[in-house]
């Protein structure tokens, strides 16, 4: 028995190896870009780059992209395709004055400078870098009394004002989609009700689908909501 059991594993090793190797074969001609490294994205991320102007993310993105700052986003286990999009976007795009995501008031993000001298695989070793990271220090909601009305924006919306249901995006635990959609369970609450203003105020014009959402929302819609996210898990 032990011997069958034994040529039967050989046998499904020896079908696998040709499985990874035709895959690599077949690569080999096509050279695009480097793979990211999420390696070289930490020594940046930590040690900044003070020939290129790079400031070390970490003093105001905390260890590993948990911020203890509540002004500052934490960005570890964000989704990195969301990373990466919001890193060009901070810049403006070649030919324009302006980045299409902005801050407070319409003037240029903090964001704007500190990415400045970031090159393509700075962005994307970085992006991965942070995506692999825990979110260990995740935020948490302040206000019970906002509660109620926070989960039923989340859960669903606001139906008489044509307001989807945040969790329909977002995902019910507020986790996002990888690729789609950021995570904002966790987030510092302050932040995520600031993103909001700007999506309202199309300060920040990256995302149509949320300056639309924003626009029809009140203050208070906005606090409760982004109270509530902030403790979902
Ligand atoms: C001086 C403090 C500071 C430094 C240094 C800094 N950031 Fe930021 N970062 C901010 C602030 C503040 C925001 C929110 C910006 C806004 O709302 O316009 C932000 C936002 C971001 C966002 C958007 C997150 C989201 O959820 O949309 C990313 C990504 C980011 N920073 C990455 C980095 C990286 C990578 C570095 C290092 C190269 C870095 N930051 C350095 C302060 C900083
Ligand atoms: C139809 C899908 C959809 C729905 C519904 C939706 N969002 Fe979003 N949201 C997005 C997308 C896409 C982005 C990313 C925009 C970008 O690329 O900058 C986003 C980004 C955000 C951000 C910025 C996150 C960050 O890290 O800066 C916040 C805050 C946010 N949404 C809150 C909400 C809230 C609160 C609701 C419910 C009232 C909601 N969203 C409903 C699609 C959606």
């Amino acid at each position: 028995m032990k011997y069958l059991l034994s040529k039967v594993m050989l046998a499904s090793c020896l079908v696998l190896g040709g499985a990874v190797l035709s895959p690599s074969i077949a690569a080999e001609p096509a050279a695009g870009p480097a793979k990211p490294d999420a390696a070289k994205g930490a020594t940046l991320y930590e040690q900044g780059d003070a020939a290129r102007g790079v400031v070390a993310c970490v003093s105001c993105h905390g260890a590993a992209g948990n911020s203890t700052i509540p002004a500052n986003p934490n960005l570890a286990a964000q989704s990195h395709e969301y990373l990466y999009k919001q890193l060009n976007e901070f810049r403006p795009k070649t030919g324009a004055t302006e980045a299409l995501r902005k801050g407070v008031d319409g003037a240029p993000s903090v964001m704007t400078a500190m990415g400045a001298s970031l090159t393509e695989a700075d962005m994307r070793n970085l992006s991965v870098y942070l995506t692999l990271q825990k979110l260990s220090e995740p935020a948490t909601a302040t206000n019970p009394k906002l509660l109620e009305r926070g989960q039923k924006i989340w859960r669903g919306g606001i139906p008489d004002r044509n307001v989807p249901a945040c969790a329909s995006c977002h995902s019910p635990n507020g986790a996002g989609i990888p690729g789609q959609y950021p995570r904002l369970g966790g987030q510092h609450p302050s932040y995520i009700e600031e993103q909001l203003k700007l999506f309202r105020a199309g300060h920040r014009a990256n995302g149509p689908m949320m300056n639309q959402i924003a626009d029809r929302m009140s203050d208070s819609d906005i606090k409760a909501v982004s109270d509530y996210a902030a403790g979902l898990r």
